[in-house]
């Protein structure tokens, strides 16, 4: 390797590294956007690293990212491997979406996954209506707490659960239903377990897992995750009609068996359980995490909560629930919302990126195979182009009548081939919770208690640290 790397011209600078290991030990994984923003100023704003024998180039700051993400979008478009799924059953064309190597299953996975989410309730309950009434069944729990103090992290995550619940199941669950309860709390402890360092070697060194105890807790949860699915889809396939499509599982299992013939087909029941894992793992914890950072800045902020609820009050007043339609006259609150997502900063290095082909970034060349590291949060806070890159400060969206303004750096779906799936679903979800909770409740730290942290813990995502709420209802 350090061979090859010497007849690299132009390739980018970064720190000494030591034999085997490489600069495995120069990262610290429990915040690794840190370690890069420090390294960017001393190599800059590309610089590369080694992970044991992996070539690794990390790119930082909005200029760098336009360039890579949204230029030479397709030139980054693949992924590296991550043998340490191999044992959900991955492999060449069945890898799900968010691992899937740039290809044709990505590609038809990825299409399929597209229309039928948008597709999705035709003639049925849009996802909108879906997404309205979970947030009904949201307000009531938080009613029930009778304004004392409490933490909100599970229920938040539990609703927004059920969102994808409902697309991919074809209907919500009770939030004390017993299945639904073991799935989230599996999703959670598997999260747990793929946060840190451990994992990082499992990429490099798959033979790892052959050693008792090592990714022990990781691979527990994905064989219960996997049994849990497949009991899911044998009784959709039981109750399957053709005649009416209730939900994703629903639309899959048709697809399956209109491509049968096609030796080469990426839809078979294994991808359909990697990709339903997909759209939980990926669309579940972002955006209650994002949620958490919205009650949190809420709190703290009790001025921007006055003006989100005179804002409800003006547009939508207190008769009807919110809808989507709402948002292109409520400027403030949108603001608010972008702002709460650049500042929560949830995925700080987005998902590692592979060079698809040689290419070239700043002059830079990054050969074909190399990982590519986005750190996003080096855009969100990205010093040469925000006003006050590290304040909460909704006016970074607002021009100066008050109008809301789009920002080129705001990428915290990334952006290119590879930009959040769930973009829309997302966006759509954060307006109609939030304003939805903001048009029933003021909320406050409660009584005698410290104000709450408000900086961040990571955990594959940046977390507000656990906090409590009063919601009193307006
Ligand atoms: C990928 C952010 C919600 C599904 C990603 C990536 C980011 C991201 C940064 C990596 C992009 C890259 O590799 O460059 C977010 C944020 C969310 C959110 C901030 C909420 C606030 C969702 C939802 C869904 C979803 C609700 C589910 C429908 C996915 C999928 C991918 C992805 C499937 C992989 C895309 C691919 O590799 O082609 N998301 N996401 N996300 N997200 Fe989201």
């Amino acid at each position: 390797f350090m061979k090859r790397r010497k007849t690299w011209i132009r390739y980018p600078p970064g720190p000494f590294s030591i034999p085997f290991l490489g600069n495995m030990l120069q990262v610290d994984f429990q915040q690794p956007h840190v370690s890069f923003t420090q390294l960017s100023k001393k190599f800059g704003n590309v610089f590369s690293l080694q992970f044991c024998w992996r070539n690794v180039v990390v790119l930082n700051g909005f200029k760098v990212m336009k360039e890579a993400l949204v230029d030479k979008s397709e030139d980054i478009a693949d992924r590296p491997p991550f043998p340490q799924y191999d044992n959900l059953g991955v492999k060449k064309n069945c890898e799900g979406l968010v691992i899937a190597r740039y290809g044709r299953g990505w590609k038809e996975q990825r299409r399929f996954s597209l229309s039928t989410l948008r597709n999705f309730g035709l003639g049925k309950k849009s996802l909108e209506e879906r997404i309205i009434e979970e947030a009904g069944f949201l307000c009531s729990v938080f009613e029930s707490k009778g304004g004392q103090p409490f933490d909100a992290h599970f229920n938040t995550h539990s609703a927004v659960s059920n969102v994808i619940c409902s697309m991919v199941f074809g209907d919500r669950f009770e939030y004390d239903d017993k299945r639904f309860l073991r799935f989230l709390h599996l999703f959670e402890e598997d999260m747990k377990a793929e946060s840190g360092l451990i994992v990082q070697f499992l990429t490099v060194f798959p033979s790892l897992k052959y050693i008792p105890g090592v990714g022990k807790k990781m691979f527990e949860c994905h064989a219960e995750l996997i049994k849990l699915l497949k009991e899911l889809i044998d009784e959709h396939k039981v109750s399957l009609d053709p005649a009416q499509q209730r939900d994703f599982i629903d639309a899959y299992l048709e697809e399956i068996e209109k491509v049968k013939r096609d030796p080469e087909t990426s839809f078979t029941e294994t991808n359909l359980i990697l990709t339903t894992l997909d759209l939980f793992s990926a669309g579940t914890e972002t955006t209650a995490t994002t949620l958490r950072w919205a009650l949190l800045f809420m709190i703290l902020y009790p001025d921007i909560q006055s003006k989100v609820h005179e804002e409800i009050d003006q547009v939508i007043g207190r008769g009807r629930r919110p809808v989507l339609g709402d948002q292109m006259n409520m400027p403030f609150t949108n603001a608010v919302i972008h702002e709460i997502q650049r500042c929560g900063n949830i995925i700080p290095i987005a998902l590692p990126h592979m060079a698809y082909r040689d290419t070239e970034i700043q002059g830079f060349f990054i050969p074909k195979g190399t990982t590519v590291i986005t750190n996003l949060s080096s855009v969100l806070k990205d010093e040469t182009y925000w006003e006050k890159p590290h304040q909460f400060y909704p006016e970074h969206f607002l021009d100066a009548e008050g109008k809301f303004v789009k920002r080129e750096a705001f990428m915290p779906f990334s952006a290119g081939r590879r930009v959040c799936l769930g973009e829309h679903l997302a966006r759509m979800e954060l307006f109609i919770f939030f304003t939805t909770l903001m048009q029933c409740f003021t909320f406050r730290i409660p009584e005698n208690q410290p104000r709450p942290r408000e900086d961040a813990y990571f955990s594959l995502t940046l977390s507000p640290h656990p906090y409590q709420i009063c919601a009193k209802l307006r």
